[in-house]
Formats: C-alpha cells, sequence, structure tokens
C-alpha cells in the first residue's frame, strides 16, 4: 500500500515539472501587425502590436537587423512596441534591410528567440546608380562629387544626429557634384536623389593630399607636410617607399606638428607615397595616396660589384680562348720544336768519342739510334763504290 503512494506521488511529481517544464519553454507567440514608416530620408519607425492572447505589459521586446548575427546588435525595447533605426543606402550597400523582432518575459531572457516575427524595410525609391561618393573637406565646406557625372539631381542635407531635422539644398550645384557650405567638424547625412533613385549616406571627411617634402639631415631624411588646416596636432603620416628596387615598406609617423625622422641610405633612390588620418582625439578625417615624390640616386657600387663579378671573367676567359687558338696557330713560331736535351748530350758525347777516341773503358756507350749509324758510317767511307 504504501508502495503504490510513494509511486503515485512520484508519478505526479514527475507529470506535474514536465507540464511546468513544457510551460516555460514553450515560445511567446511573435508580435503581430509589423509596419514600418520614414520618419525622414534616414529614419525608419518600425512598430507592431502585442500578440494576441496576452495581457497588457505582460511581456518585452528583442529585435535585431538579420544581416548582424553578433548578440550585441540585438536590442530589448522594453514594452514599447516601436523602435526607430537609422538607415543609409550607401552604408548598407542595399535600399533594404531586414528587422527581427520577438518577444520575450524579461530584458534578460534569451529564450524564445525562435518565434521571431520578420519584417523588410525599402527606401522609397531604389537606390541611385551612383559611385565613388567623395566629399572633399576645407574648413570653409564640403564638396562632394559622384560618377557618373551629368545626371540631374537634387541634393539636400542635415546635420547628423538631428532627426527629424530641417533639410537643406544643395549650396552650388555642379554637373556632377555640389559643394556644402557646412562646418566640416559636424558630421553630416546627405540625401541624393536623381529622379528613378536615391541614395543616402553620410560623407566620409576626406582632404586632399598633403605634399609631402624630403629633405636631407646627416645620414636621416626629414619627412614633412604643410602645417594642417583642420584638427592641427592630431595627425598620423603613413609613408611608404622603396628604395634600390627593395620591397616596399610602410611607416607609421605619429606627429604633432614636427616632422618625420628615417635612417638615409645613401647610394639608394626612395619613392615616397603618404596618406594620412586623424588620430582619434579629433573628427576622423583622411587623405588617400598622394602623388610619388623621390629622393636621391642610385650609386653604382652594386653595378661595379656586377661587372666585377660577371664581365670581367667573361673577358678574361675570351682571352683566354683566343690566346690559346693564337698560340695553336704559330706554335712554330712562338715557340719551335726545343731539342731533346739527351740527343744535345749524345750529341757531346759523340764528338767526344772522336777527340779521346784512345781512352780506355769509357764509361758511357750510347745507345745506337737509327739516324747515327748513317751519319758515322757516310764519312769514313769515301770510295768510288758507292757510286755504283
Ligand atoms: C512610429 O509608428 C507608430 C505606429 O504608426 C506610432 O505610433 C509612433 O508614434 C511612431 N513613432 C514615432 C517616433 O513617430
Ligand atoms: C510600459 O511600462 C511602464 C512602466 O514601466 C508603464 O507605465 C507603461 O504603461 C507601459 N506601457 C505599455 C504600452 O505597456
Ligand atoms: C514609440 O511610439 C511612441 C508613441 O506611441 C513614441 O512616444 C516613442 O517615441 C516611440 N519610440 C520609438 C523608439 O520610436
Ligand atoms: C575651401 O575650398 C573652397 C573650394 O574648393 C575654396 O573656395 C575655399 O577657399 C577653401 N577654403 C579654404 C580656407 O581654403
Ligand atoms: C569640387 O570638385 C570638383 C571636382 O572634384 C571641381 O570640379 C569643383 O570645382 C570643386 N568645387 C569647388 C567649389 O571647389
Ligand atoms: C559632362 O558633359 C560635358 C559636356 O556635355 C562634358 O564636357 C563633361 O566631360 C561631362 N562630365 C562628366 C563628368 O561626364
Ligand atoms: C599604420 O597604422 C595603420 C592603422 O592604424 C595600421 O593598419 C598599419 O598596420 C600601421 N602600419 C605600420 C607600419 O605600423
Amino acid at each position: 500500500m504504501a508502495l503504490t503512494r510513494e509511486f503515485f506521488t512520484c508519478f505526479l511529481c514527475t507529470a506535474m515539472t514536465t507540464v511546468y517544464h513544457c510551460e516555460a519553454t514553450a515560445p511567446l507567440p511573435p508580435p503581430t501587425g509589423l509596419k514600418y514608416s520614414w520618419l525622414d530620408p534616414f529614419t525608419v519607425n518600425v512598430s507592431w502590436q502585442q500578440p494576441r492572447g496576452l495581457q497588457v505589459g505582460e511581456v518585452l521586446y528583442k529585435y535585431r537587423p538579420v544581416n548582424d548575427e553578433t548578440d550585441k546588435s540585438v536590442v530589448c525595447t522594453g514594452n514599447w512596441t516601436n523602435f526607430t533605426g537609422r538607415f543609409l543606402t550607401e552604408e548598407m550597400g542595399s535600399d533594404r534591410r531586414t528587422y527581427h523582432v520577438w518577444t520575450v518575459k524579461s530584458c534578460d531572457d534569451r529564450l524564445n528567440e525562435r518565434a521571431r516575427a520578420a519584417i523588410t524595410v525599402r527606401t522609397p525609391k531604389p537606390r541611385a546608380e551612383v559611385k565613388d561618393i567623395r566629399c572633399l573637406i576645407n574648413s570653409t565646406g564640403m564638396n562632394c562629387s559622384w560618377r557618373p557625372g551629368n545626371q540631374t539631381f537634387t541634393l539636400s542635407y542635415r546635420v547628423y544626429g538631428n532627426s527629424p531635422g530641417e533639410m537643406k539644398k544643395c549650396d552650388q550645384p555642379y554637373s556632377s557634384g555640389c559643394y556644402l557650405k557646412v562646418d566640416a567638424v559636424n558630421d553630416i547625412c546627405v540625401l541624393l536623389d536623381t529622379g528613378a533613385g536615391r541614395s543616402t549616406f553620410k560623407p566620409a571627411h576626406e582632404i586632399l593630399p598633403q605634399k609631402l617634402s624630403v629633405t636631407e639631415e646627416g645620414d636621416n631624411l626629414i619627412l614633412s607636410w604643410p602645417p594642417p588646416e583642420l584638427c592641427k596636432n592630431f595627425w598620423i603620416y603613413e609613408v611608404c617607399y622603396n628604395k634600390c628596387n627593395e620591397p616596399k615598406v610602410c611607416l607609421n609617423f605619429t606627429t604633432k606638428g614636427e616632422s618625420g625622422k628615417m635612417a638615409y641610405d645613401k647610394r639608394c633612390l626612395y619613392e615616397f607615397q603618404s596618406r594620412a588620418w586623424t588620430s582619434h582625439y579629433c573628427l576622423p578625417i583622411f587623405s588617400g595616396f598622394g602623388d610619388v615624390v623621390t629622393y636621391g640616386t642610385n650609386e653604382p657600387p652594386d653595378g661595379t660589384l656586377t661587372v666585377v663579378a660577371i664581365v670581367i671573367p667573361v673577358i678574361l676567359s675570351a682571352c683566354i680562348i683566343l690566346s690559346c687558338y693564337c698560340f695553336r696557330r704559330h706554335r712554330s713560331i712562338i715557340c719551335p720544336t726545343i731539342p731533346d736535351p739527351s740527343a744535345i748530350f749524345k750529341e757531346m758525347m759523340l764528338n767526344g768519342n772522336k777527340e779521346f777516341k784512345t781512352t780506355p773503358g769509357s764509361l758511357y756507350t750510347p745507345v745506337p739510334e737509327p739516324v747515327e749509324p748513317c751519319k758515322i758510317t757516310l764519312s769514313p767511307r769515301k770510295t768510288p763504290d758507292t757510286h755504283v
């Protein structure tokens, strides 16, 4: 009896736990009725309704842009059923963006992310067919241009952040761009409408490349740039150079207005290019690489070595070959046949024999040679019978 009761209690326990567990992991229903509206050309308002069958204030909401899978981009709106998002076509590389919105019990809640509602936000017009948008700044304004030029366009802008703010028209339009009289210190956002399409962007602050000057001081090269108009003491210059046909090397000079210094190899021609950007103490400004600046000359020591190492051996061997040839050809002139020393000696001995015939026990007995007996026999026999 006790066993049955125990079993029953246990069964009930398990059943209840399962039910409770199921309830806890059951996905909360996603929000419904998602819609969006443009508050201005750069700002979209996405809103929705609370899922049906829930008490008001029972749930909270989270959303995130779909293309961004990192958790950081997840935002909890609390009990608000709307959010506003900044949307710039040139930043997105697109005229649309999808958001996921889902329901949570609390903002710390990481569960229930599977039941999401999705909404794709589109700009009122497709993205305009413009490329290479560049905005060159100086202390009095910003010159924005793009390609292709010669399109009709309307351009308007406002300070970034004032949303929704009053838009200003282009101050000085020209065929492929517009000059804006803005304070470069401010970030702005720009709407470019070409009729068929629209592009929205926050211009990057670019300046024309600063002209690099190179001078020599002892064993060093001094690199300097004209004093910048903006962000005076907060520039980093990247200098890339090759010397003596070696691979390119890049150096960063973080200056507070002074010049850069680097070791100088006087045997080399240097080819420099530099670009610049501001350090994070000032608003972000950058320049592209400027024209190539050269310094020094390639001196010939390496060249002389090459001559020594290649040309001289070639000349030498040619000389040797030639002299060998000459030698073989005119051997008889340059070097007549050297008489055999033993032959000379023998001759001497023979003459000696004639003189000292009486001397007995001569120490040297010449080996008879084919020529010699003839010589000897001819001289004593001067008889007529040889003429027979
Ligand atoms: C966003 O849209 C919703 C629904 O249309 C609206 O209630 C809300 O006021 C809008 N938000 C802003 C900031 O205009
Ligand atoms: C959101 O929560 C606040 C309190 O935190 C409450 O006053 C407000 O009514 C709630 N709004 C909605 C739409 O539930
Ligand atoms: C959401 O809408 C309310 C009005 O319904 C508005 O006061 C609030 O600013 C909106 N929030 C966002 C983030 O747009
Ligand atoms: C800025 O650029 C504009 C146009 O390029 C020029 O007219 C103006 O003089 C420049 N301002 C300064 C301070 O150099
Ligand atoms: C702006 O730049 C374009 C080309 O880059 C040039 O033709 C034009 O004169 C510039 N405008 C001003 C006001 O500097
Ligand atoms: C615009 O058109 C003019 C004349 O039609 C031409 O001279 C100029 O090069 C064109 N500019 C661009 C950027 O296409
Ligand atoms: C110079 O700085 C840039 C940006 O901080 C960095 O990417 C680059 O590697 C640096 N170059 C050198 C040679 O340190």
